[in-house]
């Protein structure tokens, strides 16, 4: 991505109030409902477009602002990636089918702060494998916020959802990370899905991470597809993709959404 303004938040963590947090709540709870709506949407025959327009008139409706529209002029509220897609899939008019793994990404700006979450939906009769897929990358990314804390390092995220990906034979795609936010959807720092324990930028308290498992059955490579957003599995298997935001606190992390 190109750095088109110096942002000091790229570079250093952003530390979060009292009143900021309960401001991260609300926000956080609009994009949980939000994704629970849109959930309940994905059904065979639906056009990934009819998702986005509920997933905008949810958040709108709620007091909120979908932080993905117009980021970087991405022109949606939602990002619907299917199958070997695995992220910044365009909503359109294509309709979702039976055996579909389809990842519902959104983002809600609230009081001007950004939360961050994503959920992958099985429709109808997925293939077993896929399933599979599906499961180990949502234990990955419960896995990951289990142990987070002020104090622990990146790498130490980094190296839980590798090894609980990696132990079942399937891969995280190179060079897709989750992140920091807050004031911007994307801060500092990077939270890679392949590192190692020990190494990395230590959490300080009060501050908040996206953490966000991509997934593939058959390889870590990627592919840009030429709309110029969607990111597919190089090898086109299925792709997964589960993402918290989450605070890090004294003691332990705080799910926001
Ligand atoms: N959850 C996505 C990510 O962290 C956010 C995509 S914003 C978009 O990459 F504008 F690129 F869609
Ligand atoms: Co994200």
């Amino acid at each position: 991505m190109a750095i088109l303004y110096y942002n000091p938040l790229m570079s250093r963590f952003q530390i979060f109030s009292a009143e900021e947090i309960l401001s991260l709540r609300k926000g956080g709870a609009i994009l949980r409902e939000c994704l629970k709506e849109v959930a309940r949407h994905t059904v065979e025959g639906v056009t990934t477009a009819d998702l986005n327009r509920i997933a905008e008139a949810f958040i709108r409706a709620r007091g909120g602002t979908p932080a993905f529209l117009g980021y970087h002029d991405y022109p949606a509220s939602l990002c619907v990636s299917i199958n070997e897609e695995s992220v910044h899939g365009i909503p359109g008019p294509r309709k979702i089918a039976d055996g579909d793994i389809v990842s519902l990404d959104c983002g809600v700006l609230f009081d001007g702060l950004n939360t961050d979450a994503c959920i992958s939906v099985l429709v109808g009769n997925v293939d077993p494998a896929v399933r599979k897929l599906s499961e180990v990358t949502e234990r990955a990314l419960a896995a990951a916020c289990a142990i987070v804390r002020a104090g622990i390092r990146v790498g130490d995220i980094s190296a839980c959802i590798q090894e609980t990906v990696e132990s079942q034979g399937f891969f995280c795609l190179h060079g897709l990370t989750g992140h920091g936010l807050g004031t911007h959807l994307h801060q500092f720092p990077d939270i890679p899905n392949l590192g190692e324990k020990g190494t990395g930028p230590v959490l300080p308290p009060n501050t908040l991470i996206a953490i966000e498992p991509i997934t593939s059955i058959g390889t870590r490579n990627i592919r840009q597809e030429d709309d110029g957003w969607t990111i597919s599995s190089a090898d086109d298997t299925p792709a997964a993709h589960f993402e918290h935001t989450i605070l890090v606190l004294p003691e332990r992390g705080e799910i926001i959404v």
